[in-house]
């Protein structure tokens, strides 16, 4: 077992086994269904993105519109592509290493696009670019993910693993994490007045690092006890409160901290971002409980 979850085994390519289409399995190619809804779903952003470019329903800045929405589906999956192992590891499916890879090369092609755009954006203009970027530091923190990013889409392939060797693959592989933790930020800081998605992005990157630091300092292999994925939901959630209180704190004053709070604990008064973490990370320890439950049964 590595630090990704996969087995080695499965990341080892199979000689003489060509790896086919997203939606193919094993060596002789077959069709597998679950792959095929994946992908599927993973396509469905862009496809409606082109639909809704064919139909000029993208607002009167459509190449913002195209950008603003490539950066959230890149972020999104990138998120997604975090959750699989430790889903994999705590609700025993070991099918779900089938589709980490997909998720991932799908959120480095959104976050490419998006960069793209952006460079369109502009006119393809070199120089304005490099100075535009050089100015902003949301965009430096932006481009120095999308670089993380690129070198993990770039030795991705079952080619450059075999070249790597699975030690070094690994090794590199944790780059993700910074890269998610930077494209976050840029997120954050590119905001400009509802601050609840990049919150919700900082809670559960804060439960994924949790998870991954628990599993590198215990590495036999154990499933986190039900105590552990309590304490680390309640630690992402109090980080996620933490950061909204500090972040209004910040822009509007002290003053309005302990609203922040008492917002976090009054449903009545919407869910904030806190929250939604809390939901998350029950949903998870619960599906775990069930899922060792049934494990002892069998
Ligand atoms: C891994 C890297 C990146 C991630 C995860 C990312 C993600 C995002 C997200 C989620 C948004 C906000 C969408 C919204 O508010 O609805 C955004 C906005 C934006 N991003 Fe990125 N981004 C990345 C890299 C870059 C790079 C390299 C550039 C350009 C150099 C860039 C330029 C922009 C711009 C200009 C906006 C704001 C558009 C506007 O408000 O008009 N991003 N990005």
């Amino acid at each position: 077992m590595n630090v990704s979850g996969i087995p080695v085994s499965a990341r080892a390519p199979v000689p003489g086994w060509k790896r086919g289409w997203p939606w193919q399995e094993g060596p002789a190619g077959r069709f597998a269904p679950f792959k095929a809804v994946v992908f599927t779903l993973l396509l469905l952003p862009a496809l409606w993105l082109l639909w809704r470019t064919s139909q000029h329903d993208l607002g009167p800045r459509p190449l913002t519109e195209l950008i603003l929405q490539t950066g959230n589906w890149g972020i999104r999956l990138l998120l997604v592509s975090l959750f699989v192992t430790p889903l994999r590891q705590i609700l025993r499916r070991g099918r779900l290493a089938l589709i980490r890879r997909m998720i991932g090369v799908a959120s480095a092609l959104y976050l490419l696009a998006h960069f793209i755009l952006y460079t369109a954006n502009h006119a393809f203009d070199l120089n304005k670019i490099v100075t535009e970027i050089a100015k902003a530091n949301y965009l430096i923190i932006g481009l120095s993910a999308l670089v993380g990013l690129s070198l993990l889409l770039a030795t991705s392939t079952d080619g450059m693993i075999r070249r790597l060797g699975s030690r070094r693959w690994q090794r590199l592989h944790w780059l993700v994490f910074p890269a998610a933790i930077l494209g976050a930020w840029h997120f954050f800081l590119q905001v400009k007045a509802d601050i609840s998605q990049p919150l919700l992005m900082i809670g559960f990157l804060t439960w994924l690092l949790g998870y991954r630091l628990w599993r590198y300092l215990k590495p036999q292999g154990a499933v986190l006890p039900l105590w552990a994925l309590v304490l680390l939901g309640l630690a992402a959630t109090a980080v996620t409160v933490a950061g909204e209180a500090a972040y209004f704190g910040w822009k509007i004053g002290t003053a309005v901290v302990p609203r922040v709070l008492e917002a976090n604990l009054n449903i009545e008064m919407g869910l904030r971002p806190g929250i939604w973490v809390l939901l998350a990370a029950t949903g998870v320890t619960v599906a775990a409980g069930l899922a060792t439950m049934k494990a002892r049964r069998s």
